[in-house]
C-alpha cells in the first residue's frame, strides 16, 4: 500500500514547490509518485475546478463542489494509486474547505467537518503537511508570480487572515496527523524539515542528506 501526502497552506505559501521537491526526491529514491491536486484530478474535478475558480459562487457551493471532485478523486485516483503503491502527493484536500469555505467565507464549520471526516473513512491513512508562510511573504508571491490569477489570488487580506485562523485551528484538532512546517524558511530548509518530520519519510532522511541530489 502506497501513502497519501497532503500539502496545505494559502496561496502563496510554497505548496506545489514542496511538492515537485518531494516527487524528485522519492523518483531518484526509485519510488512510484502519482502527483494530484484539489480541486481536480479527474476529468470531472477539473470541471469543478474552472467552475470553482471562475464563477462568482455562494460559499456553501463551493464546498459541495469541492467535496464532489474529493470524492471522485478519492475513487477514481487516490484509492487505485495507493493500492499501486504510489506515493500519492496531493496539492490541498479537506482542510482547504474548512480553511477557506469554512473559516473564510462563514460556512457553518461542523457542518463541513463532518462532511469531510465521512468522506476521509474511505482512507485509511491520511498524513497532512502545513506549509505555513505568513500573509506578508505569500502575497509578495503571489504579485510576483505572474500567470494568470484566479478570483482567490484577488482575495482580500482580512479573507486570507481568517484563512490562516482557520488553519491555526485545524493544526490543533487534527494532532499528530498533521505537521506544520515553515514556510518563510529557505525552499531547501522547508524540505529538510518535511523529510525530518513526515514519519512516513523517516527513511530517507539520510539519503537525501547523503546524497542531496535534488
Ligand atoms: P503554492 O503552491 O502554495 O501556491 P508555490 O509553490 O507555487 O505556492 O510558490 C509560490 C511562489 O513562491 C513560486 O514562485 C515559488 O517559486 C516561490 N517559493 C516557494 N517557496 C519558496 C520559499 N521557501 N522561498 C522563496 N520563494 C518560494
Ligand atoms: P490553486 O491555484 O490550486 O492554489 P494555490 O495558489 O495555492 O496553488 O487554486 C486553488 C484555490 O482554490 C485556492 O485559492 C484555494 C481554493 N480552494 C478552496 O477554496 N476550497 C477547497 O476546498 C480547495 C481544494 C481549494
Amino acid at each position: 500500500m502506497g501513502k497519501l501526502l497532503v500539502f496545505e497552506g494559502i496561496d502563496g505559501s510554497g505548496k506545489s514547490t514542496q511538492i515537485q521537491m518531494l516527487s524528485n526526491f522519492l523518483k531518484s529514491q526509485k519510488q512510484k509518485v502519482f502527483v494530484t491536486r484539489e480541486p481536480g484530478g479527474t476529468e470531472f474535478g477539473e470541471k469543478c475546478r474552472k467552475l470553482f475558480l471562475t464563477q462568482n459562487l455562494d460559499g456553501l457551493t463551493e464546498a459541495y463542489l469541492a467535496f464532489a471532485s474529493r470524492n471522485e478523486h478519492i475513487l477514481q485516483k487516490i484509492k487505485p494509486a495507493l493500492k499501486l503503491g504510489h506515493w500519492v502527493l496531493c496539492d490541498r484536500f479537506s482542510d482547504s474547505t474548512i480553511a477557506y469555505q469554512g473559516y473564510g467565507r462563514g460556512v457553518e464549520i461542523q457542518y463541513l467537518r463532518e462532511m469531510a471526516t465521512n468522506m476521509e473513512k474511505q482512507l485509511s491513512e491520511l498524513r497532512i503537511v502545513y506549509v505555513h508562510t505568513s500573509l506578508e511573504t505569500c502575497l509578495k508571491r503571489i504579485k510576483n508570480r505572474g500567470g494568470v490569477k484566479n478570483k482567490f489570488d484577488n482575495s482580500s487580506r482580512i479573507f486570507y487572515e481568517k484563512v490562516i485562523y482557520g488553519y491555526s485551528n485545524i493544526v490543533k484538532e487534527r494532532g499528530n496527523n498533521i505537521i506544520q512546517v515553515d514556510g518563510d524558511d529557505e525552499i531547501e530548509k522547508v524540505f529538510k524539515k518535511i523529510l525530518q518530520s513526515v514519519p512516513e519519510l523517516e527513511r530517507f532522511k539520510t539519503k537525501y542528506n547523503h546524497s542531496g541530489n535534488i
